[in-house]
């Protein structure tokens, strides 16, 4: 397949020329949790995805600030200056260069989050999209949506989906440069769902979901079956909206999850976020289950737990898992 690279993915976005029009801009974007998950590049530079994936936001943010800066990029997160050889400033300088009018042209960066990073809870998704969305004022480049999302994604594949609220489908698109890989609104909302986390552990994660992503395609057998997977999926979490049936939406919503971590389990080496907490709270899930309360799990590249559950058993939940903390969603 023809290999389009990031700059003239961008430049198709962009307009040819800009510099800013304000002093400075700030934006927020929220945290979104995958319900049915984007796992697995076709195209590792562009972050194209082999499946669609859905999710839905959070009432968590980061919010950013683009000003100019003399003589480099300076990068802080929650206050504190990034070291110019972490992980995650070279992610973000990388990122600015698309946006980058000339090589003598730098940026400073302000970006707080709520939620602890690389614990996670998504936050790469929101820091890209927030940045996204400042730089979108900072220049006066009156992108729309479609066009926020795949740029976006050109930070973080999962940023792409943060640029609205409510459910969002992430559509993989076919197209080789990326220009129909974007996310779209999904027009249903369910006021009953909640949603709580299970912090486990906020440390950072031994390996990121980016190179775990990877290894799963290139080494899991468990892979071939994961495409199809999705769609099922998709299709009963789409469903199970429109038709407010909790069971059959969190049955998807928890396999799909389990799905995910069944292809990392069997890549070579095999990837492992569970710590012994994730495994007994996700037992705790299913007793409460047989109990009768309709409860459900969705988790990520780590080891914490979202629960998901309607409000009229919010507090069978709580009483099962006191140490959850229920998080707003925002339609
Ligand atoms: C498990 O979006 O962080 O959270 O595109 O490499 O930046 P990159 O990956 P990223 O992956 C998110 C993976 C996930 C599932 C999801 O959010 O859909």
């Amino acid at each position: 397949m023809q290999r389009i690279d990031r700059k003239s993915a961008a430049a198709i976005l962009l307009p040819l020329s800009w510099s800013p029009v304000v002093e400075s801009a700030t934006a927020s974007a929220p945290v979104n949790i995958a319900l049915a998950k984007y796992w697995g590049k076709r195209d590792e530079e562009l972050h194209l995805p082999v499946t669609d994936s859905f999710s839905v936001a959070l009432d968590h943010h980061t919010t950013t600030t683009v000003r100019q800066a003399i003589a480099s990029d300076d990068i802080t997160l929650n206050s504190i200056p990034l070291p110019t050889d972490s992980p995650f400033y070279i992610r973000c300088v990388k990122f600015l260069d698309l946006a980058r009018p000339s090589p003598s042209f730098f940026f400073s960066i302000a970006t707080t989050n709520t939620v602890p990073t690389a614990a996670g809870l998504a936050s790469s998704a929101s820091g890209f999209a927030a940045l996204t969305l400042a730089l979108n004022t900072f220049f006066g480049w009156n992108l729309n949506r479609q066009k926020l999302s795949c740029l976006a994604r050109l930070g973080s594949g999962s940023a792409c989906r943060s640029v609205y609220t409510g459910f969002v489908r992430w559509q993989k698109g076919s197209s080789p440069d990326g220009s129909d890989s974007y996310a779209i609104p999904y027009d249903d909302w369910w006021p009953e769902l909640n949603l709580a986390i299970l912090m486990l552990s906020p440390q950072e994660k031994p390996i990121s979901s980016r190179q775990a992503m990877r290894l799963t395609v290139e080494t899991s057998p468990v892979y071939a079956l994961w495409p199809e997977q999705v769609v099922k999926d998709t299709i009963a979490i789409m469903t199970g909206i429109r038709e407010r049936n909790f069971p059959a939406f969190g049955q998807a919503v928890e396999r799909n999850a389990l799905m995910m971590h069944a292809t990392m389990f069997t890549s070579t080496p095999p990837v492992c976020y569970w710590l012994e907490k994730t495994i007994s709270s996700m037992n705790m899930v299913w007793q409460a289950r047989k109990q009768g309360v309709e409860l459900y799990f969705t988790m990520d590249a780590g080891p914490n737990i979202k629960l998901l559950y309607l409000q009229q058993d919010a507090q069978s939940v709580l009483s099962y898992f006191p140490q959850a903390r229920a998080v707003t969603l925002l339609p």
